[in-house]
Parts: C-alpha cells; structure tokens; sequence
C-alpha cells in the first residue's frame, strides 16, 4: 500500500520535472571557434574541449602548431599578434567566425621605474590589439551572416589590482576589461554575446615564470580564499559556459576565476 502511494506521488512529481532543461549538454557541433594562442596552456586546454565538444577549431599561435595534426577538428594556423598588420590579414582570412577566445597573452616583469617601454608596448600590442584585431575579424565574420556568435577575452584578475613588477601587465588587463565591455555594447544589440574570464595563477609556462617562486607565491595564495591556484581545467570551463547557450542572458560579464581573489 505505502509502496503503491510513493509511486502515485512520483508520477504527480514527473511533469514537473519534465519542464526542467532535459539535457544540460553543451554541444558545438557546427561551430567553428578561433583560439588565438591556442598551442599552450589555457589555449590549447581550450582547443582541446572545444573540438572534444564538437567545433571545429583553428588554434592560432607561433609555435607547436604541428602537434595539431593528427587531432580531429583542429587545425593549427601560424598567427603573430605582436605583428599587427599581419595578424589582422591573416585573422580576416580565416572565414565564418562562429565562437571566439580572444587568450593569446604575454608578461614583461620590470620594476616600475625600470620598467622598459619597448616591453611594454609589445605587451599593449599582443594582449590588447591584437584582441581588438581578433575581435574585429570575428564580429565582421558574425555580422555578415546575422551568426549569433559568443566571443570570450581572456583576461585575468590583474585587471583590477596592481602587482608589484606587473605594470605592463596590469595596465593591458585592465583595458581588455574595458575592450570586453565595449564590444558587449556595441556587439549586443547585433546578436553577439561578449564575456571575459578572470583566473588567478595558473601554473602553466606563464605561470610558472611569474610564480613557481615560493617565496613569492605564498603571500599570493595567502590572499585566496580557496587557498589554492587555478587548474587550466578551471579556466576552460568558465570559457565553454560563457561560449554556450546555457549562457545565453550573460554579457558583458567580468567573471573571476580565482577561488576569491577579489572578493576578499
Ligand atoms: N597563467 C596564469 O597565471 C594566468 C592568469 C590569468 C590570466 N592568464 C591569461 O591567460 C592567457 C593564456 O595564458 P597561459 O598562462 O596559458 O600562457 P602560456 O602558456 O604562456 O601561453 C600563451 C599563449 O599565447 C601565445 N602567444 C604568445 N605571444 C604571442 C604572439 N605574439 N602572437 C600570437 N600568440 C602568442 C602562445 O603561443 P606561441 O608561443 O605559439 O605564439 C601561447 O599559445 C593569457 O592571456 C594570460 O594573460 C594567465
């Protein structure tokens, strides 16, 4: 009888659960997505899932692009950011343009008043035009099709804090924050999602270079309140969400990937 009365009140429940999302899936079938420094690190972890989930992707980068080969869906294409002029040809010749990740990213660590400004400005030039330069070509390629396309700047939590050593750094995280905020304006209205992602340390070379020092990383880690620096796996997550549908009310969003780093 008590057996007979669960079943009954399940059943009641199953409608209920029915107009609940069947399937929490993300899949990109269909889908072509530029990775722009997609042969190390945080790009090429994203390159990998984002085939995985059906795109077909172009890693963009300098190096490594042979690795890509043997890999379904991927194709690896020789970009040089810090080559605007080149870079720019070469992005507006890539064709349909469905998803973007603007990651392509490089450091220069100098004291502020030893700060060299040939350095500075090759940073200024990687991190930040050549997102615009990416960003262009995306949004022209999305535009010309009415393609409702999602793009995603990588960007970091040094965008809002300053970093002893880190001025050139800083300073071009901090205007990829307002070149994601442009674009979410003016790219909104036409169809196109825009989001960034804002991870802590990541241990991969860039990382490593930055903070493998002990001494150094533990007032860093001290700071967030997971304790813990981010896995590569972290950051491509927060990338696939935003890039998806499941994401589709989200834009012009500044997302921390840093266990708390701003937050505390
Ligand atoms: N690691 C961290 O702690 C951390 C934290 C927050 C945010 N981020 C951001 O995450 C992004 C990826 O960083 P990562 O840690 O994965 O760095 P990474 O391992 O050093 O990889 C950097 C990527 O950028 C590419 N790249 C460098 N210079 C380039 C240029 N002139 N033209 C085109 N591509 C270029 C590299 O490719 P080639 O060498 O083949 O050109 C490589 O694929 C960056 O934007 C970085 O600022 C990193």
């Amino acid at each position: 009888m008590l057996s007979l009365m669960r079943q009954a009140t399940q059943a009641l429940r199953r409608p209920l659960l029915a107009r609940a999302n069947s399937s929490y899936a993300v899949d990109f079938t269909g889908k072509t997505a530029v990775v722009t420094g997609g042969t190390k690190g945080i790009g090429r972890a994203t390159v990998l899932k984002l085939a995985q989930l059906g795109a077909n992707v172009k890693a963009l980068g300098r190096s490594g692009l042979e690795q890509f080969a043997d890999v379904p869906n991927v194709e690896g294409v020789y970009c040089d950011l810090g080559n605007t002029s080149e870079a720019t040809e070469i992005l507006n010749g890539l064709g349909d343009i469905d998803l973007l990740v603007n990651n392509a990213g490089i450091t220069y660590l100098a004291p502020l008043e030893t700060h060299d400004i040939a350095e500075f400005e090759k940073v200024m030039t990687v991190n930040v035009t050549g997102s615009l330069v990416a960003g262009q070509a995306a949004a022209r390629s999305m535009l010309a099709r009415q393609a409702k396309g999602a793009i995603v700047n990588v960007s970091s939590q040094a965008s809002t804090v300053g970093l002893p050593d880190h001025t050139a750094y800083c300073v071009s995280k901090g205007a990829m924050d307002q070149l994601t905020r442009m674009m979410a304006v003016e790219l909104g209205p036409r169809g196109i999602r825009v989001n960034s992602v804002n991870p802590t340390v990541v241990l991969t070379d860039m990382g490593k270079a930055a903070w493998s020092d002990e001494a150094k990383a533990a007032p860093m880690l001290a700071r967030i309140p997971l304790r813990r620096f981010a896995e590569e796996e972290d950051v491509v997550d927060a990338i696939v969400y935003l890039l998806s549908e499941r994401a589709g009310m989200v834009h012009g969003a500044i997302l921390p990937v840093d266990g708390g780093f701003w937050a505390a």
